[in-house]
């Protein structure tokens, strides 16, 4: 990581591109940010009583309160509604070299910490600051370059804020991965919600009692349909609808790899920002190039550097990220 020429003029191609992209976009009349914030489809049901950050679809249960107690007004009560909890699998975590939630003081954590303060701002609304820009996509150019590391690690560092609900989407639903970090992951998610086979959030919403902040939205069962659901306007519907779940969240999507999928294209326009993750040595510049034009419909496009040979060093300095804003 000597040389930062090649990465700088890299971070100001994506700028000028993405920019490029949205003045045409603006001369053009329409507006990304209106799209984004579509109300949900009427499949996707609304509680009609909740307040709208509360809950952004209906729970499948009501809450039960011990009887005696007083009806407040909780500040996070879609949280304890979650009807599925599972746990962490910190065996695995460890093996893959990730963060875990009791170990605070790692490299990796301070790394993904970093990034978190980058990105937490860029989330809230610059006047009312309500987290109100909140759905991330974690993508790359190529396979293999540490997307699920980085949503993962970047979603349980997240989830360490307080009032911050976080919610992971296994959007990789042909290689989906995060449930092998989970132990009691159920097999229905995300494709239960875009075949319709499920209209509620709240029924396939998995809760992680380690970190009870942290939120699981699993691929689901798949058919020889799920990569083009990916890319529905069901999809944009289930982002929007999962946006508004929680009175405080951010939603960090695992999704495939732009080169390989045509699916993280036509998710761009979808989501308020996108962490393209590159591999050091793994992807070619010219990758990087055509994933990042690819996505450009993103209104903010970050890049997270991974894998540097110093990741393969042994402790304290296994990693190096950097973290570029446009
Ligand atoms: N910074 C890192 N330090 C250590 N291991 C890493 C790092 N980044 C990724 N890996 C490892 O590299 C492999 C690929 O990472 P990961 O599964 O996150 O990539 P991916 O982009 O999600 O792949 P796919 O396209 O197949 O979904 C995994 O074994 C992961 O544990
Ligand atoms: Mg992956």
């Amino acid at each position: 990581m000597s040389d930062t020429t090649p990465r700088l003029n890299l971070i100001q191609r994506a700028m000028q591109q993405a920019s490029l992209k949205r003045e045409q976009s603006a001369e053009a009349g329409d507006s990304v940010v209106a799209e984004e914030r579509r109300e949900p489809a009427m499949e996707l049901r609304e509680a009609p009583t909740a307040p709208p950050r509360d809950t952004g679809v209906e729970p499948r249960e009501a809450p039960k309160r011990p009887s005696g107690q007083a009806a407040a007004a909780p500040a996070r009560p879609a949280a304890q509604q979650a009807p599925q909890t599972m746990r962490l699998n910190v065996n695995r975590l460890r093996e893959a070299r990730m963060i875990t939630p009791d170990n605070r003081a790692s490299v990796t954590y301070n790394e993904f910490r970093s990034i978190k303060r980058k990105l937490l701002p860029q989330t809230r609304d610059p006047e009312t600051k309500a987290t109100t820009r909140n759905i991330v996509m974690v993508t790359s150019a190529l396979a293999g370059e540490g997307k699920t590391y980085t949503a993962l690690n970047l979603a349980i560092c997240l989830a360490a804020e307080r009032n911050l609900d976080v919610i992971l989407v296994d959007g990789d639903v042909v290689r989906s991965s995060i449930s092998d970090f989970f132990e009691g992951a159920p097999g229905e998610g995300l494709l239960d919600l875009l075949t319709g086979r499920r209209q509620q959030i709240d029924e396939v919403l998995t809760r992680c009692s380690d970190v009870p902040n942290l939120h699981v939205l699993f691929s689901g069962r798949r058919d020889d349909t799920s990569p083009e659901l990916l890319a529905s306007q069901r999809m944009a519907d289930v982002c929007s609808a999962l946006s508004r779940r929680f009175r405080e969240s951010v939603v960090v999507i695992d999704a495939p790899p732009v080169l390989a999928t045509a699916e993280p294209s036509a998710l761009a326009m979808h989501v308020h920002h996108l962490i393209m993750v590159v591999a050091a040595g793994q992807v070619a510049r010219h990758h990087v190039e055509e994933a990042l034009t690819g996505v450009a419909a993103c209104p903010s496009i970050s890049l997270v550097f991974n894998k540097s040979p110093e990741w393969q060093r042994p402790t304290p300095y296994p990693y190096y990220y950097n973290y570029a804003e446009k």
